[in-house]
């Protein structure tokens, strides 16, 4: 049986039509069903299946262990979900470094398997080369240039990226190379407000912010930050939505008295 065609998915050139109608685009990083079945239902634009799942869901110290096979597993339980939003692949650190056509390979990978709609990867013009053979085998692609947190031992820690003027100016070409390579959007990751207004308006591609100002096209979050579920380390950029920490642990201990007094299960619990 054939399966029915969605309509009604965001794709990336509808993406491109937000920015020229002025309409913000939200992104939000999620990494399994449950949570990606909820954020489509609000109407997120985009599901990104962020390498930040390596620290968020894997406990890592950063994002440089994480595989393509944890990427794969993780987009596929999104895709399942997702049946308006965008879903977009974070590739791994080393997926796209060695080889150009590896990248190719890796991020089809995204699509063929993963059932994504197309894949990020982090970097200035040094992947502008990756960006296009990806983009010419029919992949959309989103940039991310700021703090890049594969770069995180290069670039000393996750620091505010662009603040003197000569990295400010590189990152604005930079900008302008990935877009003409055909990246069909960037993500900006802590980049100084007024920066982050300079690359938007300069690009016919869609921004993303995330600790970037209000200037840019649209805002991507990480959904265990914005919900306060992963509060290991909580940047400046993060707006607290929900205190899912407080009421999980609630849930939880009330979970052990419930068990300890014998209040759990009850009546409507038990089969006779
Ligand atoms: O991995 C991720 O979640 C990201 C976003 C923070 C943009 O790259």
């Amino acid at each position: 049986m054939s399966k029915e065609i969605k309509i009604n998915r965001i794709t990336a050139s509808y993406i491109g039509k937000m920015k020229r109608k002025g309409d913000k685009i939200t992104m939000l990083a999620a990494y399994d069903y449950s949570t990606a079945l909820k954020v489509d239902e609000a109407g997120v634009d985009i599901i990104l299946v962020g390498d930040s799942l390596g620290m968020v869901i894997l406990g890592y110290e950063s994002t440089l262990p994480v595989t393509m096979e944890d990427m794969i597993h993780h987009t596929k339980a999104v895709s399942r979900a997702a049946e308006r939003s965008m879903v977009i692949g974070d590739m791994p650190f080393m997926s796209y470094h060695a080889s150009v056509d590896e990248a190719v390979y890796n991020a089809g990978r995204f699509l063929k398997e993963a059932e994504a709609h197309g894949v990020k990867l982090e970097g200035g013009r040094e992947v502008s080369e990756v960006v296009r053979r990806i983009t010419s085998a029919g992949i959309p692609v989103m940039a991310h240039l700021g703090l890049t947190p594969q770069a995180i031992h290069k670039l000393g820690g996750y620091k505010v990226q662009g603040r003197e003027k000569g990295t400010a100016e590189r990152m604005l070409e930079d900008a302008k190379i990935l877009e003409d390579a055909g990246a069909f959007s960037v993500v900006l990751e802590c980049v100084p407000e007024t920066l982050a207004g300079e690359i938007t308006r300069s690009l016919e591609i869609p921004t993303i912010g995330i600790g970037a100002g209000v200037h840019c096209d649209g805002q991507v979050l990480v959904v265990n930050d914005m919900l306060g579920m992963y509060d290991n380390f909580t940047p400046k950029f993060v707006k607290k939505y929900a205190d899912m920490d407080t009421v999980l642990k609630d849930a939880f201990k009330q979970y052990i008295a419930d068990v300890k007094s014998g209040a759990f299960p009850g009546e409507e619990h038990s089969f006779h």
